[in-house]
Parts: structure tokens; sequence; C-alpha cells
């Protein structure tokens, strides 16, 4: 079993790599095969996966609004173990818990964190304790393939569910995405309605885990055909493994551009990113390329007046406010649905859709 310490570099290999292919596809529309299972890339759901998915989260949305929750999760902890920084995935992962009736175990684990990794333990080790005391974990770690290499290393024993290892993947993101633009736009799950269905993705395509797993995912739910429009100064483009990736997907039509009034030309989405300052070797590299792109009003009115502007969030200074009232601004709507889907995916997982 691999010991990742927090900090030491580490790559997916050999039989992780092969133990994560093998749950290519395992995300199905049967209620069961979600049950105990770990979610940690967007290539374990098939597309009717991704509708009793969002069907569930339509349930959550309305069951929210009605009643404030239920109680289908009580007697269930989580473990919330976050080495890196988050408002949002680590807070509507604990809010989705709340709301079903669950309890949270949250850890900070961060650089000052409060975990035994300043003593030396090993996540992997952390992970292990944890899940003594819980019934599901949600980790997020700053090294590439950390969360999978402790969810698939032969040592846990709970589902684990990836909350963003690094630049590698974020994939309850790429569906919080997905249930977003599929409800913004009124699209059906077999639907042909809109096509191409075009989304630009803007900003740090290099760094953004966001994107990664929402353009895998695009890709591999193309039912219809699908532009991936990729925007971003050259030094951070989308990496090569994620475009190959999509190449693989009949009906995907990838293509770049760097100006931006010229990639929003038949957009239905534009999805922005921030440059990620932390993941910049140096301050020089960063400097030289924030604030490249910025979204504003008149970046709007350029825009078609059906386009929705969505971003992962947190925002720096790549959305200006004055964007913020204007409709096709769903960012915080899709924010909003993040803690539906969160509910559905502990659901699923937890066996009680
Ligand atoms: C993103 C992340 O952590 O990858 N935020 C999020 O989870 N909502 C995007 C970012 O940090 O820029």
């Amino acid at each position: 079993m691999s010991q990742i310490k927090s900090g030491a570099p580490t790559f997916l290999q050999g039989t992780m790599a092969s133990d994560l292919k093998s749950l290519t596809n395992t995300l199905t529309s049967t209620a069961s095969s979600w049950h105990n299972s770990p979610v940690l890339s967007v290539s374990q759901l098939t597309p009717s996966g991704l509708s009793l998915l969002f069907e569930t989260a339509q349930k959550m949305r309305t069951l929210v609004k009605e009643k404030g929750g239920d109680e289908r999760l009580k007697f269930k902890i989580l473990a919330s173990v976050f080495y890196e920084a988050s408002t949002r995935t680590s807070c509507s992962f604990q809010a989705a818990m709340l709301r079903l009736g669950g309890k949270v175990l949250h850890i900070d684990a961060g650089k000052s964190g409060n975990t035994s990794s300043s003593k030396g333990e090993s996540l992997d080790d952390t992970i292990r304790c944890l899940e003594c005391y819980t019934d599901i974990t949600v980790l997020r770690h700053p090294i590439k393939g950390s969360v999978p290499s402790v969810a698939l290393g032969g040592g846990t024993m709970k589902p684990v569910i990836n909350a963003g290892d690094g630049t590698g993947e974020h994939p309850t993101q790429a569906l919080l995405d997905m249930f977003t633009i599929w409800d913004e736009l009124n699209l059906s799950m077999d639907g042909d309605e809109k096509c191409p269905l075009t989304v630009v993705m803007l900003g740090d395509l290099k760094h953004g885990r966001t994107v990664h797993s929402l353009a895998m995912l695009l890709a591999r739910s193309a039912n219809r055909e699908v532009v991936l429009r990729y925007c971003s100064p050259p030094s951070l483009a989308m990496p090569g493994y994620v475009k190959e990736y999509c190449a693989g997907y009949n009906g995907v039509k990838q293509e770049e551009c760097i100006v931006l009034t010229e990639a929003v030309k038949g957009a239905d989405i534009l999805y922005v990113t921030r440059v990620q300052k932390e993941r910049f070797d140096t301050s020089e590299a960063y400097e030289a390329v924030k604030g490249a792109y910025v979204v504003d009003n008149s970046i709007m009115a350029s825009a078609p007046e059906n386009m929705r502007v969505m971003h992962p969030l947190p925002r720096v200074d790549e959305i200006a406010t004055e964007v913020d009232s204007d409709p096709r601004a769903c960012y915080f709507r899709q924010m909003e649905n993040g803690m539906y889907v969160r509910m559905a995916i502990l659901a699923l997982v937890l066996g009680c859709p």
C-alpha cells in the first residue's frame, strides 16, 4: 500500500491506475451500483448513472424547499477532511449531510491543521483512523492522484469521495456543473434539442481540476454534439491528457481560442476559472498571467443572450461584480445546486436514495 506523507509527490501508477480504470462505467441507473462505491473520477459515470443522480438531486431540491430535509442518514457520520482550503465543497457536503439527518466530523487538515500528519502520520493511516468512527469520507488533498490512491490502496474499508486531488480531478464539482448546465438550459438527458452544445472554458485550464473533470464528463456523456472551446493564456492551456481523453468520444469537437470576444460567439456556457496562484512555482510566473481575462459587462454585451456564465468559485478578479446582476450569471445558482447534488451523492453511496 502506498503511504502518502502530506506534501510528498506521488502519481497513480501500476495496480492503482488499473484499479481506477476498473471502476469505469460502474455508476449506473441502478441505485445499488452506487451503494458503498467510492466516487473518484467522472469516468465512473454512465449516462444513465448521471440521469439517476440528476433525478435524485431534483428530489433533494424539492425536499429542501418543502421540508428542509429528512432523517434518512440518521446515525450516519461523514468525515470531511480537507488538506486544502474550501468554502463551497466542504460546507455543501456538510450541509448535505446535516439536511439528511446525518452528522459530520470536519477536519481542517491544511498546513497548520489538526491531524497527526504533523507528527509524520501517513495520509492512509489518517483516513483509516477516521473511518473507524465514521461511515463515509470526503477528502481533498493537494497532491494529484492522492485521493484515488488512498481510496484504492487496500487500507480503507468505507467509501471515499474525491473532493479535489491537486490538479487532478474534482468529480463532484463536475457533476454539479453538469446538473446546472442541464437545469439552466432545460436539456433533456436523451436530448438532441440543443445541438451542438458549445461550452467555453476560460482561464487556468492547466491547473483547474474542475475543468479537467467537466471536459471529460461532457465528452463521455455527449449524446449530442459538444463543442469544447478552450480559451486561456498559452502557458495555462488544457493538458494534453484531458484533450486526448475527450478526443476518444464521438461528437466532441475541441477548439482553442485566445480572444475572449471571439470565444463567446455562439456559446451556450461560458465556464470561467480563476488563475490558481497556489499552483505556480514562482510568484513571477503567476504575475505574468494573472488578470489575463476579465468577464465584464462589455464582454457580456457581445455574448449570446441565452448564454450562461458559470464559475466553480472562488473568484478573484476574472468576473467583475457588475456581471452578478445579469440574469445570465448563474454561478450563485450553481453553488446552491452543489448542495442538492451532494445530498444525492451521499444518499446514493450510503444506500438511502
Ligand atoms: C475549485 C477547486 O477547489 O478546485 N473550487 C471549488 O471546489 N468550488 C476551484 C478553485 O479553487 O479555483
